[in-house]
């Protein structure tokens, strides 16, 4: 399901393995019940934290560059696009600046998962990380689509 239906390693890793859009989810389970869980997966809107909120900047030279707000302040933003690439500018030089309300993580699993699929999710964050396994190498999720 977290590799493979699910679709969620292409923003989530877990022990090493997954993208790196969304939070690392393998501590996730260790800390929250799983009732939180699956209400976390099927939550709609969703209003996400600093440091995954969205944007859409156009720079000086009319380059358009889409991602999340990896840090800010009053004059510069760090914006990370999907392919892992951090764009660094500074606020005064852009021609545009628009925030996206919207999270990155899509908020249709209620309607894709039925409840065993979700149950099985479920399952698997409040297991990891199983401790019984050596931990991998930072292995990364470069590829967007
Ligand atoms: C297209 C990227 C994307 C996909 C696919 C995705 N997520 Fe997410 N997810 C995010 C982002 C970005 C956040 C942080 C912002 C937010 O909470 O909306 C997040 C947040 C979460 C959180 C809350 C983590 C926290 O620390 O609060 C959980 C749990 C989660 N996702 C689980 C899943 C599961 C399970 C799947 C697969 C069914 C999945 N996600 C698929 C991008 C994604």
């Amino acid at each position: 399901m977290f590799f493979g239906k699910g679709d969620c390693s292409r923003c989530h890793t877990v022990s090493g393995e997954g993208g790196f859009l969304g939070p690392d989810l393998t501590e996730y389970g260790a800390t929250a019940s799983a009732t939180a869980i699956r209400d976390e997966i099927v939550r709609s809107p969703r209003a996400p934290a600093r440091g995954y909120r969205r944007a859409v900047i156009t720079t000086a030279n009319g380059e358009r560059i889409e991602g999340l707000i990896r840090n800010e302040d009053n004059f510069s933003i760090q914006l990370q696009s999907h392919d892992g690439t951090f764009h660094f500018a500074k606020k005064a030089e852009l021609q545009n600046f628009e925030r996206l309300d919207s999270s990155l993580m899509p908020t249709t699993y209620r309607e894709q998962l039925n409840d065993t699929e979700l149950n099985d999710l479920v399952s698997y964050l409040l297991k990891t990380p199983d401790r019984s396994k050596p931990v991998n190498g930072r292995k990364k999720e470069e590829d967007w689509e």
